[in-house]
Order: C-alpha cells, then structure tokens, then sequence
C-alpha cells in the first residue's frame, strides 16, 4: 500500500462507526495518525484499539460534535498530544425514521445539531487553528445523496445534508486563499448499523422482513450490491490526497449509480 499520508494527522468525527473506522483504517495503513472521535468513547478506544494492534498510529477521543467547547477541546488535546491536525473527515451523524406529519421540532433541533452544526465546527476550528499556524489542510463532510433530494420519512436528514453540501461550499471558497480544500461525499446505501437501524424502524411501520427490504433496496442500486465503508473510504482518500489538490467546494456521489445529479 503507498504511503499517501504520511507525516499526517487526520481527524475522524463518528471515527467508531461503520464509514468513520473504516475510512480511519484506510487513512493509518497509508501513513497517517488517526484521530477517532466519537461521542461513544467505547467505540473511539475500540477502534484505535485495532488500528494500534495492525500497527498503524491512531488515538481515541471523545467527542460531542455539537459542543463548541467539546470540538475545541478535542481540537486542542489533539495538537498538544499528536500534532497539527491537517486532515479532517466529518462523519458523526444520526438519523431517526418518522413521517413528515409527526417530525417532532425537537428531532429536528437535535439531527441539525449533529449533522450539520457538528460538521460547521469541525471545519471551522480545524481550519481556524490552521490559518493561525499558517499551515495548509484538506476536509472532507460525509453528506449523503439524502442531502440531494427529497426524503418523506427523514426530512430533517434530508435537510442536515443538503446543509452539509452548502457549508463545505461556502467553507471552501472562505478558505481557499489560506491553501485548504473542503470537499464532501455523498454515500447512498453503506452496510454499516446506520442502515441496518433504518431497516428496522421502516419494517416496524410497515411489518416487512428487515432483510427482504434490504434486499429490495439493493436491487434499486445500478452497480447492484450495497455499497461497502471501503467504498466510502477510498473516495475520501483520494479527496484528501493530493491527487485531488485541484479540486475543492464538490460533492461526490458515491453511491453505485443512486443518482446522476
Ligand atoms: N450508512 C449509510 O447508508 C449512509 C449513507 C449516506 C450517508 N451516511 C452518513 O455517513 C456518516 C457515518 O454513518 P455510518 O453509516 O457510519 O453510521 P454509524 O451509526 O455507524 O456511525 C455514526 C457515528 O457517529 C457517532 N455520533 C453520533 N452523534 C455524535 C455526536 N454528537 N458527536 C460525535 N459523534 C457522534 C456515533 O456514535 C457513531 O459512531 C453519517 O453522517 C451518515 O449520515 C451514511
């Protein structure tokens, strides 16, 4: 495997899910120090844990993505501890099933909080310590091809995502004079517990066979099979590479053909 990031300290927000670890995982075999971070400090430990034990360099945090005073922490123990963090993948995120007619405004508070100001100060005080240090970075937000359109049962998800697309866009012409890229990706259907917990919730309303439905939305997807965390993955690393030093403010579909715009 190359050594794309070597020498580098990359933060994973959600770093003990399923798309977090396995893009952490990618990132520490080539080369880079890992940072997990996740509200479940269990999780964080867990999966720095195994990346320590593949002998790649990772360190556990916790994390809550919707405190300022958590992110700046978390900010701040990580360059004391391990260095400027130049890298950063926002993936903390949450979702809850529920019609449109019934989305308590409470949810809906509490999903923006996560995914959208979560991913805001992520970016913004990763890039603010780098400005001061007068040194470059690259970000990429985990949105989702919900954040692409309309979605009757999660709206607020919906919304948080297409949120995340416009905060990387504006977050990457901000910070394009100072040398940082902001991009995001857009994953459509991951095997991970996210999705398995959206199968369960949908088959509670409507009595289906969690599988069965998981099998038909995977008949749904053009390339034909559910898409992989590695898949997720290997976008971001390539976003955060410098094999993508021209481009930044994009969102990349990574979802197997789910959608074309
Ligand atoms: N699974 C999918 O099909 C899919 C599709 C598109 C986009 N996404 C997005 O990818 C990202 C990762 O999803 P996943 O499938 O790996 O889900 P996951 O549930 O496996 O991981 C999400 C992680 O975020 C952490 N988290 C939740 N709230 C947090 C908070 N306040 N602070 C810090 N960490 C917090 C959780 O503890 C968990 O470890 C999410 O943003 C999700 O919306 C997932």
């Amino acid at each position: 495997m190359g050594q794309r990031f070597e020498g580098a300290v990359c933060l994973v927000t959600g770093g003990g899910g399923g798309i977090g670890s396995g893009t952490a995982r990618l990132l520490a075999a080539e080369g880079a120090h890992v940072i997990i971070a996740d509200l479940s400090q269990d999780r964080a430990q867990q999966v720095a844990g195994e990346i320590r034990e593949m002998g790649f360099q990772a360190s556990p945090h916790a994390v809550d993505v919707t405190s300022q005073e958590s992110v700046d922490r978390l900010l701040d123990d990580s360059w004391r501890d391990v260095g400027p963090v130049n890298l950063a993948v926002t993936c903390a995120g949450i979702i809850k099933i529920q019609p449109f007619l019934d989305l308590p405004a409470a949810d809906w508070d509490r999903t923006l909080a996560v995914n959208l100001k979560g991913t805001f100060l992520v970016i913004q005080g990763v890039a603010r310590r780098l400005v001061q240090a007068g040194r470059k970075g690259r970000m990429v937000a985990v949105s989702s091809v919900a954040g692409r359109g309309a979605r009757a049962d999660v709206a607020d998800y919906a919304a948080s995502k297409a949120g995340v697309i416009s905060i990387v866009r504006s977050s990457a012409m901000a910070l394009a004079e100072h040398g940082m890229a902001v991009n995001a990706v857009c994953p459509g259907v991951v095997a991970t517990e996210m999705t398995y917990a959206i199968q369960r919730m949908r088959s509670q309303d409507t009595g289906e066979n969690p599988e069965e439905m998981l099998t038909r939305s995977v008949t749904g997807i053009p390339l034909g099979r559910i898409e992989t965390p590695e898949d997720v993955a290997k976008a971001i690393a390539f976003l955060l590479s410098e094999d993508a030093g021209y481009v930044t403010g994009q969102a990349l579909n990574v979802d197997g053909g789910l959608e074309f715009d």
